[in-house]
């Protein structure tokens, strides 16, 4: 079955001015009422994108909702998995290890209104509160043109169009999840006046980038720890890609300044190869940034969220 992008949840296009990310748990006290609250969100959550969208038409809604794999196994113990849908359990790194956060659901919503994001996340949180538990709930926004909180542009090398759906989309070789994604979610905090401290050519060799214009620097001018020359799949002499929306969050008030890493992907083995390269040869963003969460979740596509809906999984 060929990729059907009109199938697929909004696993790519556009990071969002408004985002909210919110994590949970199942309570797992009674597996009927919470199997029947999930099917019933299947269908829902596109109802409520339909609907928010006709009342804000030009908000950028999207939204993803995905399972993790425990979650996958409690709820559907008796559907076939997605070929790559593992427990994550963390990555063992040199100086900081990828911690593993368990969740179970994975809510991603985002718009150019924040009142259209909390609109949405607070109708579906209506039927998730009852069966659930908050892991994490994080408020990300746009910042200063599309940067990252470290004051870099985020985003530069994404694949865009065709690109981002090959990259970003399940295809032929899970056919039963064709039109899904895996997505790896990990908040991070930053030391950010550590790294404001950095005279701005440091901050550059360790980015790859220019900060101002964004424009790659020459490869001897990068450090060989800089993020963009280590965060890379390029097994086999190919380039992997994976589609990023990240975005930072922060409670300035308390200090806390922090990029919410989101990564969709086609195969999950993507994004964990650019993390496992990343905490095993000392990327130099991660002197200033700690990650404080991690979990992969599958995004099915519409089409299984409709199998789900109907009770067929
Ligand atoms: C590139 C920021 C975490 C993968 C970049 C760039 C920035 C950035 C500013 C350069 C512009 C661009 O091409 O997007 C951050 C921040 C992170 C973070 C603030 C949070 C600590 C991650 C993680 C991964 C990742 C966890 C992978 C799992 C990549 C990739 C590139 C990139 C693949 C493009 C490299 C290239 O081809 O040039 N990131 N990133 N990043 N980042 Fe990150």
């Amino acid at each position: 079955m060929a990729v059907d992008i009109s199938r697929t949840q909004d696993v790519y296009k556009d990071a969002g001015q408004s985002v909210n990310f919110t994590t949970l748990l199942l309570n797992r006290e009674d597996h009927d009422a919470e199997l029947e609250v999930i099917q019933d969100m299947a269908d829902r959550i596109q109802a409520i994108k339909r609907s928010v969208s006709i009342r804000a038409n030009n908000s950028g809604l999207a939204i993803a909702f995905g399972f993790s794999r425990k979650a996958w196994d409690y709820l559907f113990p008796n559907a076939p998995v997605p070929k790559e849908l593992e427990d994550f359990t963390g990555i063992k790194g040199d100086k900081q290890d990828v911690p593993a956060v368990p969740a179970d659901l994975f809510l991603h919503v985002r718009s150019n209104d924040e009142s259209v994001t909390y609109t949405v996340v607070d109708q579906i949180m209506g039927f998730l509160r009852p069966i659930t538990s908050v892991v994490d709930e994080t408020h990300g926004f746009h910042y200063e043109q599309g940067r990252a909180i470290i004051d870099f542009v985020d985003g530069t090398e994404n694949p865009v169009g065709q690109e981002a759906v090959e990259w970003g989309v399940i295809g032929d070789e899970d056919p039963e999840f064709t039109n899904g994604s895996y997505a790896f979610a990990q908040k991070y905090t930053h030391d950010l006046d550590a790294w404001r401290a950095l005279p701005t050519e440091m901050q550059e060799s360790f980015i790859g980038r220019h900060k101002f214009s964004d424009i790659e620097l020459d490869d001897d001018k990068k450090d060989p720890a800089a993020h963009t020359v280590v965060a890379q799949d390029n097994r086999d002499d190919e380039e992997h890609k994976i589609v990023r929306m990240n975005v930072p969050f922060a409670q300035p008030g308390q200090g806390v300044r922090g990029t919410y890493f989101i990564g969709y992907a086609r195969y999950w083995d993507v994004t964990k190869t650019m993390l496992t390269n990343m905490f095993t040869q000392n990327d130099k963003l991660l002197d200033y940034s700690k990650p404080i969460t991690g979990m992969l979740f599958f995004i099915p596509s519409l089409d299984t969220l409709d199998a789900i809906a109907e009770g067929e999984l």
